[in-house]
């Protein structure tokens, strides 16, 4: 990603901070963002890359603040398929290594999803039968390997268009909506213990996509599918978090599933002033505190944890600082407002 030649420098100055003035401490008595979370029952969570482990500072982040990790990217099709039959576990067997030497729990992520798929899939122009195969052995595949070690799984992500549209897919034009019902029972089969999860973005708020993936939820669960929880992404601009994020996370578990905010970010349009950290800090909050109202949310996972590997500023023109810690790997106001957030009066 972009940065990497920054990457030796930032590195050394968060060592030397490290050494003088500590950014994060395991003191038992200061609050973690994963402690913070467990004093209301709930884990906190970081997107991470098992490529960067061996850089001290961030290894020590992600151990002592998280409870819950997930594979940034690690877990994907294409990085664990890139050659038909030709398997690349290395970087998802040391994501489930970390997480089981530092005791979190671990978001699988993802099974199914349009994105990110091996180059032979996409071009290998597959009968629809094949497809179906292909997909199902995958998930055969991906979820047994990891079959015990996996808290939840993001068995379908992103199927549906803002619009509150079925998106088009390798997946959807092979099977049509049925392909959600038949991966969610490969992944039952593959791991019964997993949390089996559909997850998007946009559906943190009323309106036509959260609506359609709330009728695709509740006819699933008529039809006695295996889902357990809807894992609403949250990409957000800072200072424009939804407010009715509280009363969706009730919406879907009033549906019987578990929720849990699943790649949340606040991205600031650069550079981020004082003002704006702030902003983005009440923001983190308010999202935590709609967890903490909502019995059945599970928790708070963060895309990242230091704005230094964070997708956002190449996927995103212009924008940045979007996590909880900088990119020296200092806390952000938005620590201080998570952790109160989680121990605070309600
Ligand atoms: C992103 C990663 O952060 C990037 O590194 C990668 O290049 C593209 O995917 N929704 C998801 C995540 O479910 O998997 C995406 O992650 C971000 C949007």
């Amino acid at each position: 990603m972009q940065g990497s030649l920054m990457k030796p420098v930032l590195a050394a100055a968060a060592l030397a901070l490290a050494a003088s003035v500590p950014a994060f401490s395991s003191r038992a008595d200061e609050a973690t963002l994963g402690s913070a979370a467990a004093s209301a029952g709930r884990y906190f969570g970081g997107a991470l890359d098992p490529g960067a482990f061996d850089e001290r500072p961030y290894r020590e982040l992600a151990a002592t603040q998280l409870t819950c990790v997930t594979p940034e990217n690690a877990m994907k099709w294409g990085l664990v398929e890139p050659l038909r039959g030709e398997f690349d576990w290395k970087g998802a067997d040391a994501l489930v290594a970390f997480a089981k030497a530092n005791g979190q729990k671990i978001r699988g992520h993802t099974l199914v999803w349009h994105s990110q798929l091996p180059l032979w899939l996409i071009n290998g122009s597959f009968r629809p039968d094949e497809l179906k195969d292909l997909m199902v052995a995958h998930i055969m595949e991906e979820a047994g390997r990891y079959k015990g070690a996996i808290y939840s799984w993001d068995v379908v992500n992103e199927p549906f268009t803002d619009d509150g549209q079925w998106r088009r897919s390798i997946w959807y034009d092979a099977m049509g909506p049925d392909y959600v019902a038949i991966a969610l029972k490969a992944a039952r089969a593959a791991d019964p213990a997993a949390k089996l999860y559909l997850n998007d973005y946009n559906v943190e708020t009323s309106g036509p996509k959260m609506r359609a993936l709330y009728d695709l939820v509740a006819s699933l669960k008529r039809a006695g599918a295996p889902v357990d929880g809807v894992g609403l992404q949250s990409h957000f601009v800072s200072g424009a978090a939804p407010k009715d994020i509280q009363s969706v996370m009730e919406e879907f578990a009033g549906l019987g599933v578990a929720v849990a905010v699943t790649e949340l970010d606040l991205r600031i349009r650069l550079p981020a002033d004082d003002k704006a950290l702030a902003t983005q800090a009440a923001d983190y909050a308010s999202v935590v505190r709609a967890c903490r109202a909502t019995p059945r949310c599970v928790g708070v996972t963060t895309w990242g944890v230091t704005d230094d590997r964070s997708w956002i500023p190449s996927f995103f023109s212009g924008y940045g600082a979007a996590l909880p810690f900088d990119e020296a790997y200092r806390p952000k106001p938005a620590v201080a407002a998570i952790t109160q957030a989680w121990i605070g009066p309600p």
